[in-house]
């Protein structure tokens, strides 16, 4: 059974929306394993985020995901690491489609930080190392 990495990023936390993202979550059938409220240091943070260390909205991007509290959730389930993707919807919440996360509840990008809602791993390898940070 394939495990993947969400996080419910600060903005999400923050209008309250843990709920809301979880109930998508289980409605399509994926368990819940474990869950815990983090504040993501830079530390942490930079071994997340490694694979975009020195691009333009690196920086925004890592104070964003410091700003507040983020709910780290493990889930399970066949092919949940797509699967996760699929409900979360595109990068960009102006264009992610309705029906998905960041296209529902999602708000138009800010200047400086891009509040997406929500984060899933992309594959098999980025689930395994994201999973053993967090967790
Ligand atoms: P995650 O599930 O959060 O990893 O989203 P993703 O896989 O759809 O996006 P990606 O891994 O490419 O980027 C990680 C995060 O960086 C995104 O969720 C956004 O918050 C932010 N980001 C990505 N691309 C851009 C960009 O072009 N500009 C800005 N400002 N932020 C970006
Ligand atoms: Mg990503």
């Amino acid at each position: 059974l394939e495990e993947t990495l969400v996080l419910v990023k600060p903005d999400g936390v923050a209008r309250n929306l843990t709920g809301e993202i979880l109930r998508r979550i289980e409605q399509k059938g994926y368990g819940l394993v474990d869950v815990k409220l983090v504040e993501a240091d830079r530390e942490l943070l930079s071994k997340h985020y490694e694979e975009h260390v020195g691009k333009p909205f690196y920086e925004p991007l890592v104070e964003f995901m410091e700003s507040g509290p983020i709910v780290a959730l493990r889930i399970e389930g066949n092919g949940v690491i797509a699967g996760f993707r699929s409900l979360a919807g595109a990068t960009d919440p102006t264009t992610a489609a309705p029906g998905t996360i960041r296209g529902d509840l999602g708000r138009d990008w800010g200047l400086k930080v891009q509040q997406n809602l929500v984060h899933g791993s992309d594959s098999v390898e980025s689930a395994a190392r994201e999973l053993a940070l967090w967790f």
